[in-house]
């Protein structure tokens, strides 16, 4: 058992360790502030080659291994988790689904100006009337000649309003539903009948656009099929399944995040004649810190390195994002508590920390969900 990344994974790590702390962490309190989408810095994070890092090269991407891109979400979410999910839903809902599922044609036509990132990808799945019981969805298409006629509302959708296609989710077999009555478009932003809402305005992750996206008689070309008729809610699953490796990394990078913040300030702070962090009440607070932290990112790593070997990794991706995201939340509510008052103020960044570690719990499955995955897979394996 090899605990280390690979040279080049720990090259990629240092690269952009280095971008997020010089020019996306200076950045963090203005982007959660203003909530403007940081244009600037995707732009230059395309420059780099991190909008495709685990696309192969043939496709525009950076060719790297799964783990390279777990330690860039995480890396990035350590400066400012609002960059981190944009970079994270482009990659995980939208090019790594054409990459498995599309045509050639869809790849060279959207595959490649996404991992090159002079494209934004986004993933419609969610609807206002269902989160969770995502195949609850009212979201239809209808053939008609060449064309798919899409109806219907998706919300909450990371990336909307800016990105420059959606995967879109929608009936196409009313009496099958999840079982192969759901199909996956691609659906082009500037497609009529294609509009979004004004940003939603978020608890944390603020930077990263979030609109309500309407479909009416949005009409898309029979050749924007992603996968088979029928195929969509394997594909959402099958998307969702990555993303939530790449949820728990961004977890592990807020944790720590607000870790490294606690130590810090834990040394600086004193109250009764020493650091704070002499007193065993915070000592202990670190401890488990640092503890839980490291199990979430073996746990994070691992499932990211089934993902690399081809093996399944359905129920470890769950258990990563649970563990990863629910500690995160602990963690981002420790270190506000470790700063006192001082943490209780916007000036400091603990709180925008526990903000952003909420919605960890929520998107892409929420931890009841990632719970139900984790126990019908062990379910499945004892009745084998
Ligand atoms: N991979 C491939 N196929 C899968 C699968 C997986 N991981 N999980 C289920 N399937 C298949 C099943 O095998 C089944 O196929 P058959 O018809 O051939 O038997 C089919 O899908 C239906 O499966 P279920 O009966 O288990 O489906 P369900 O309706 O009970 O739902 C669920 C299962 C796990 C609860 C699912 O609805 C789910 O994951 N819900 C959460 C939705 C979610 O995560 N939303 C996130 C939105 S995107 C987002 O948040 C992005 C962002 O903002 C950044």
């Amino acid at each position: 058992m090899d605990f280390r990344l690979s040279e080049e994974e720990e090259l990629i790590r240092n690269t952009i360790r280095d971008f997020a702390e010089n020019e996306v962490a200076p950045r963090a309190e203005e982007i959660d502030r203003t909530g403007e989408f940081p244009a600037d810095l995707i732009k230059k994070l395309a420059d780099m080659g991190m909008m495709g890092i685990p696309i192969p090269e043939e496709y525009g991407g950076g060719g790297a291994s799964y783990m390279s891109y777990i330690v860039t979400i995480e890396e990035l979410a350590r400066a400012c988790a609002s960059t981190s999910v944009i970079v994270e839903s482009h990659v995980s809902l939208c090019a790594e689904p054409i990459l498995k599922f599309g045509t050639e044609e869809q790849k060279k036509k959207y595959l490649v100006p996404l991992a090159q990132g002079k494209m934004l990808g986004s993933f419609g799945l969610t609807e206002p009337n269902a989160g969770s019981d995502a195949g609850g969805m009212q979201t239809t298409a209808v053939l008609d000649g060449n064309e798919w006629v899409l109806n219907g509302s998706k919300m909450f959708i990371s990336n909307s309003g800016v990105a420059d296609i959606t995967i879109v989710l929608a009936v196409t077999d009313k009496e099958k539903k999840t079982h192969g009555g759901i199909s996956a478009f691609i659906v082009e932003a500037d497609n009529p009948g294609y509009s979004t809402s004004a940003p939603l305005d978020k608890l944390g992750i603020r930077g990263s656009h979030t609109c309500e996206i309407t479909l009416e008689d949005c009409r898309v070309p029979k050749e924007n099929l992603l996968g088979e008729v029928g195929q969509g809610f394997k594909i959402a699953m099958w998307a969702l399944d990555g993303g939530r490796i790449a949820i728990a990394a961004q977890a592990l990078g807020i944790a720590q995040a607000a870790y490294e913040e606690a130590v810090r300030y834990s040394l600086e702070r004193k109250q009764f004649g020493q650091p704070i962090g002499r007193f065993e009440f915070v000592q202990g607070m670190l401890a488990d810190m640092a503890t839980e932290i490291q199990a979430a990112r073996l746990l994070t790593y691992y499932a990211a390195w089934l993902k690399d070997q081809g093996l399944r990794y359905t129920k470890e991706a769950a258990m990563a994002k649970l563990y990863a995201s629910e500690a995160a939340m602990r963690h981002t509510i420790k270190n506000v508590q470790i700063h006192g008052g001082y943490g209780f103020m916007m000036e400091y960044p603990a709180q925008r920390h526990m903000r952003d570690a909420k919605i960890t719990e929520i998107y892409e499955g929420t931890s009841e969900i990632q719970r139900i995955v984790i126990a019908n897979n062990i379910l499945k394996e004892f009745s084998r």
